[in-house]
């Protein structure tokens, strides 16, 4: 899958995709991610991308001109599943999603910036508008970089043991069970016995008791979803 990412700030997210296993999923193969600075889709000497507000109110709107222009220039080489937009007044992302949005072939994520960006971007040419939770942050970059990530390594393969993948908590809306490794007692404080007993079924039982209870303790709405 390919993800092209558009921004003002490519060094802000630059670092966290040549990394681990955002970088380990680009070398096999298994995903391109591409940075795009909007800043490059400007015709103006000073590289401006936005601009006053009508109507005279506080703060800068992203201008339409180098967003769809830099869009344009993406389709025009190949065709996107969505065209994403974040923003703090977006669908919330969620585990389902990342899984729909993992068998996508080809996306774009946009991140919006200062008070906002010309409607009309968001009108023609975003096909979806997601946050990533009810708090503003400075900008979308994080946003997209949370998204690429929920979304890359659950494609198969990116994760080495695919089913560590498929156990996360969420998938099955259950929170994972506890994990554990060596020293087996530390300070006095013991790995549960069974997990140390060798019996298969009886590991498989246990954790998903501990997945239920947890869920039910931590997180009871998933359980009525
Ligand atoms: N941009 C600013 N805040 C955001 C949020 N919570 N989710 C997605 N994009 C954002």
């Amino acid at each position: 899958m390919r993800i092209d990412i558009i921004t003002v700030l490519p060094e802000m997210i630059e670092g966290f995709f040549s990394c681990s296993i955002m970088a380990r999923a680009q070398k096999k193969g298994l995903a391109e991610i591409k940075i795009h600075n909007l800043r490059d889709y400007t015709l103006d000497k000073h590289k401006r991308v936005d601009d006053y507000p009508y109507g005279g109110c506080a703060g800068m709107v992203m201008q339409i001109e180098p967003i769809d222009r830099c869009i344009s220039s993406l389709k025009s080489e190949r065709d996107y599943d969505e065209v994403i937009f974040t923003t703090p007044d977006g669908e919330q992302f969620d585990q389902k999603m990342a899984n729909t949005l993992s068998l996508a072939g080809n996306l774009i994520i946009l991140c919006g910036h200062f008070k906002g960006i010309d409607y009309r971007i968001r009108e023609h040419l975003i096909t979806k508008e997601i946050s990533i939770g009810d708090y503003v942050l400075t900008g979308g970059e994080l946003a997209a970089a949370v998204m690429a990530d929920a979304i890359v390594r659950i494609i198969p393969g990116v994760i080495s043991d695919e089913q560590s993948a498929l156990s996360d908590s969420f998938q099955d809306n259950l929170l994972a069970p506890p994990v554990y490794t060596r020293p087996a007692v530390y300070k006095g404080w013991k790995v549960p016995d069974v997990l140390l007993s060798g019996h298969e079924r009886n590991i498989r039982d246990w954790e998903l008791q501990q997945s239920l209870e947890r869920t039910r303790l931590l997180r009871p709405d998933l359980l009525n979803e």
